[in-house]
């Protein structure tokens, strides 16, 4: 059997007397692709923010790649290989798409402050990013300024200066929000290309239910907090509970 890169057990958050997240249990197998879906205030966000040490969970256990990484702060967290997508504004306008990802890449590797000295003179780093911007099918953009690229582009920039962190499993809130149908489907192609190289396991959450079906190799159904089934797309398509929510019939509509 496939030792689970991350396993979750009975994960819960409370905000004073709501949970947002409840005793959720899943275990990530490496190299797969999750996807995690459920209505608005489903618990998507927060089972991530406990997942990433944003938040620290009332009670369950978090392990990752064998290591109990239960309440650790972001920092540490991040450094053994688990990383979420930034928001935007973490991109800098007036650096061209390349030096933003120099930048991720300097960082990771030890010096923020000096990263034009570092990433001009180090090689590897060079190297990565052109790796990188290849990757993300941004090399066509490479020495254009960030500030004036589409938004789809600027978040493959932002997914690009997820992956400088070299993490093992990427968590992607939402990544085709407010995207045009076209960028949804490059993203969507891109996640796909990725998580072939082998080198990445994705959790993605997720609302347009194509996204969903196209990537994921298992789907996650989250109802207030709750777990409601855990199955591949087929099998969750196939849910009667899920076909209820997903065809309007419940009390709760699944938001666009
Ligand atoms: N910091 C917080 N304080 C209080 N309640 C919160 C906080 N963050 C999230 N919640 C609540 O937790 C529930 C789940 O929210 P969230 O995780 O953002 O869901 P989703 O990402 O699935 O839309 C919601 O009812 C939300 O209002
Ligand atoms: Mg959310």
């Amino acid at each position: 059997m496939t030792q689970p890169i991350l396993q979750v057990s009975h994960l819960t958050k409370r905000f004073g007397g709501v949970a947002a997240v409840l005793d959720v249990s899943v275990d990530v197998l490496p190299h797969e692709t999750l996807a995690i879906i459920g209505p608005n205030g489903a618990g998507k966000t927060t089972f991530y923010n406990m997942l990433s040490g944003r938040m620290t969970p009332s009670s369950g256990k978090v392990t990752f790649e064998a290591q109990d990484i239960t309440g650790l702060p972001p920092h540490r967290i991040s450094r053994m290989g688990v990383s979420r997508s930034f928001q935007i504004n973490n991109i800098f306008n007036e650096m061209t798409v390349r030096e933003n990802i120099e930048v991720a890449l300097t960082a990771y590797h030890g010096d923020s402050r000096r990263w034009y000295n570092i990433a001009s003179r180090n090689r590897p780093i060079q190297q990565e990013a052109d790796m990188l911007l290849e990757r993300l099918s941004l090399t066509d953009l490479a020495v254009r300024r960030a500030g004036v690229i589409s938004y789809g582009d600027k978040r493959l920039v932002e997914i690009a200066m997820v992956l400088a962190t070299r993490p093992h499993l990427v968590l992607l809130d939402e990544p085709t929000a407010g995207m045009t149908p076209d960028e949804t489907h490059r993203v969507t192609a891109l996640v796909k290309s990725l998580a072939a190289t082998g080198d990445y396991t994705f959790l993605i959450t997720e609302h347009d239910m194509g996204v969903v079906f196209d990537v994921a190799d298992r789907v996650l159904v989250m109802h207030r907090g709750q777990s409601l089934v855990l199955g591949t797309p087929q099998e969750v398509k196939m849910h009667p509970e899920v076909r209820r929510a997903y065809l309007g019939d419940a009390e709760e509509e699944i938001a666009p």
